[in-house]
């Protein structure tokens, strides 16, 4: 029985070992936000566990088990009207605020989830939550898109799943049947989310097939580049829950269908190298540091590697195309692109991603709102409720829904 105490005393060091990261103290809620992270990696580490095991592909193991606990039925209220449906082959949830009444037509807002192209799901609690809250709030139609996600498919399938149900929402008739206004439509989508709605926008202006304009988009955390892994942010924050910068490249290579084996190379940034003249073409195309606020710089130093990696590149083709980086679009393309909203949070890896992004925009002659969230972390939007309420979970949410608002 003696072993009894040190056995406890083990486990209790062991489970404070996991759980604690030490975390600034900007940061919106450090300790509630160390146990999150802790519950995050702990579901990772059961599901590469599994993986290992040959039992079967850690991602297919994540989404199993968090569908499992988590996806909702549609439920209607009394005000607002919810419905599975599919919108040319692609599966989506609708919420309508008073569909009954009049005829009167209404904005809507095609939401994108994020989960790095593989996890999350219009039917999860979190997405199903935000939707019903930005349709009441807003009283707008909102599309949450149900995309196909990685193991099952890759790049560009999941963009090619949005955007045809995004094309599908845009055909007259189809606005006529949900009496949607043809002039107030907004994409919006938050991290891998928010990358794919860039890109779903992007895409418009080039699709003479499609005769309504969307007005408005609006990228939460979006993931935007795949060519530099030290950006600022990066290198600031590379350990920060809930998000690290490894496991971002991960869900890159899981996305662009390419070899965890890459991944050490790219962390230095070895596949975008002076001597591969592929990517140094596009790395010209973007000067990093004059996109950044100095405040966001601090003692920051770009990373250009002289000789590289070049098997990353000819392994993973799809890392140059930029319908994966929305980031490095030519100007010709930005300059058509509509009124921005851009969310970025100061501990968070894709910080420089969206103010970069929100920088190319405002030269390019866009209208940009950029909201910045100094105690903000990756994916806060999400957490807005007990028992995962955050203060800036919160104010990124009604930031957000206000802007809506007002500009759609
Ligand atoms: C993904 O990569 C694997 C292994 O390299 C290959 O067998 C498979 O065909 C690829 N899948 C797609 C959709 O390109
Ligand atoms: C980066 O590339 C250089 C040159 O090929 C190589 O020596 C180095 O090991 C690479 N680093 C990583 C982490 O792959």
């Amino acid at each position: 029985m003696r072993a009894l105490p040190a056995l406890i005393t083990a486990l209790t060091a062991l489970g404070a070992y996991y759980v604690y990261t030490p975390l600034p103290s900007t940061l919106s809620e450090p300790w509630k936000l160390m146990l999150l992270d802790a519950t995050f990696r702990c579901a990772q580490d059961l599901s590469n566990l599994a993986h290992y095991f040959g039992l079967s592909h850690h991602l297919r193991v994540l989404n199993f088990v968090s569908n499992y606990f988590d996806q909702l039925d549609p439920v209607s209220s009394a005000h607002l009207k919810v419905t599975d449906t599919v919108f040319d082959g692609v599966q989506v949830r609708i919420f309508e605020p008073d569909a009954e009444l009049d005829g009167s037509l209404k904005r809507a807002i095609i939401y994108i989830h994020g989960g790095g192209w593989a996890l999350g799901s219009a039917r999860a609690r979190s997405y199903d939550t935000l939707c019903r809250r930005i349709s009441e709030d807003v009283n707008a139609i909102v599309v949450s898109i149900e995309y196909r996600l990685v193991p099952n498919v890759h790049f560009p399938e999941q963009l090619n799943d949005v955007y045809a149900a995004t094309k599908y929402i845009l055909l007259p008739e189809v606005l006529a049947k949900y009496s949607i206004d043809p002039e107030r439509i907004a994409v919006s989508g938050d991290s891998a989310g928010g990358n794919l709605a860039a890109a779903v926008c992007q895409q418009l202006t080039q699709d003479t097939s499609v005769t309504t304009k969307v007005k408005l988009q609006a990228l939460i955390y979006p993931v935007l580049q795949i060519l530099d892994f030290n950006t600022p942010s990066y290198q600031q924050n590379t350990d920060m829950p809930i998000l690290s910068g490894f496991v971002m490249i991960k869900f890159w290579l899981d996305y662009l269908n390419g070899s965890h084996d890459f991944a050490h190379a790219m962390l230095v940034n070895n596949h975008t190298s002076l001597d591969i003249s592929e990517t140094v073409a596009l790395r010209e195309r973007l000067n990093w540091d004059s996109l950044l606020p100095p405040s966001f710089k601090k003692k920051y130093k770009p990373v250009f590697q002289s000789v590289g990696s070049p098997s990353v590149v000819h392994g993973v083709p799809a890392l140059l195309d930029i319908r994966a980086s929305p980031l490095i679009a030519h100007k010709e393309i930005l300059q058509k692109l509509p009124k921005t909203y851009v969310l970025t949070c100061e501990h968070d890896v894709l910080r420089d991603d969206g103010t970069m992004y929100a920088k190319r925009l405002e030269e390019a002659g866009v209208d940009v709102t950029h909201d910045h969230y100094e105690d903000g972390f990756h994916g806060c939007m999400l957490f807005a409720a007990w028992p995962t309420y955050f203060s800036a979970g919160a104010r990124t949410r009604e930031g957000y829904i206000n802007w809506l608002k007002e500009n759609l």
